[in-house]
């Protein structure tokens, strides 16, 4: 494994959108959009044309993370699947994980989409606390950190039991000599101190999170969530400084100017360095 590319926040909507009866989907997709226009082809092209660019980029691997649709509808999946299968990319060497967007219609709805229109990309993609995607030199670890929550909310949650599954792939003898890569929506928030704030749109477990990457060298964290590109060094204590092992990539649904932008990783010396963004 060479090189990573990573997309983010697809916000895919039902391509029926404009003709739909369901007022409750109108209002819903408007409010969750926040002024971006919601028009579903024009999403559809901006992921298709992402796809493209990763490709084209010579990626071994291809991260998403997240907010793969506006709201979780069944319809949405079904889009997203369409346009990923249209691609024609290897699907083990895809991993899907779901955001907060992905898990406002049901509890169940991101389930479902790996059991129907994602079946191809479960293997994967994010199932459960503890799968590992091996390849080669990297292992990826896909972590849903979703919840059903009220549209008004966009918070995450890294529960006790993801956490004890990471923990027991850092200390796995099998994956000693590999890079362990986290790949979820949510970024462990730092500085929020409101218990309010951290209730609407933060991460809860967060602290744990960042516990680990402060005692795991070898570990990094590939996001989504925040639409925009970001370099986070992780500090180790003791004055000893560290490097950027949090990254975060822009959302391909903000792409705006006919120019995807994928983030690109190479992987040196076990660990992921920053290649910039690819644009066609
Ligand atoms: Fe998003």
């Amino acid at each position: 494994m060479r090189r990573i590319a990573h997309l983010s926040d697809v916000h895919t909507l039902d391509p029926a959108h404009r003709r739909s009866n369901n007022t409750r989907y109108r209002f819903a997709t408007k409010f969750v959009s926040l002024g971006r226009p919601v028009d579903p082809r024009s999403r559809a092209r901006k992921l298709a044309r992402a796809l493209e660019a990763a490709k084209a980029s010579g990626a071994d691997h291809i991260v998403i993370t997240g907010d793969l649709t506006e709201m979780g509808d069944v319809r949405e999946f079904e889009h997203f699947a369409n346009i990923l299968d249209d691609a024609g990319l290897p699907p083990d060497g895809v991993t899907l994980v779901p955001g907060n967007h992905d898990a406002y219609t049901s509890d169940a709805g991101w389930r479902r989409a790996l059991e129907g229109p994602l079946k191809r990309y479960a293997g994967a993609s994010a199932t459960g606390a503890g799968k590992i995607v091996d390849r080669d030199n990297v292992a990826f670890l896909p972590i849903d950190t979703s919840c059903f929550q009220s549209i008004a909310r966009s918070a995450g949650t890294f529960t006790p039991d993801a956490a004890r599954a990471v923990q027991a792939r850092i200390d796995d003898p099998a994956l000693r000599d590999k890079s362990i890569v986290l790949v979820m929506h949510h970024p462990p928030f730092e500085g929020r101190k409101n218990a309010l704030t951290e209730w609407v749109v933060g991460l809860s477990g967060h602290t744990h999170l960042l516990d680990m990457l402060r005692n795991n060298p070898r570990l990094q964290l590939l996001h989504g969530h925040l639409h925009r590109v970001v370099d986070r060094i992780v500090d180790l204590g003791k004055g000893v400084a560290g490097r950027a092992r949090i990254f975060g990539a822009p959302a391909t649904v903000d792409d705006d100017d006919d120019r995807p932008r994928v983030r690109l990783y190479d992987v040196r010396d076990g660990l992921l360095e920053s290649a910039g963004l690819f644009a066609t």
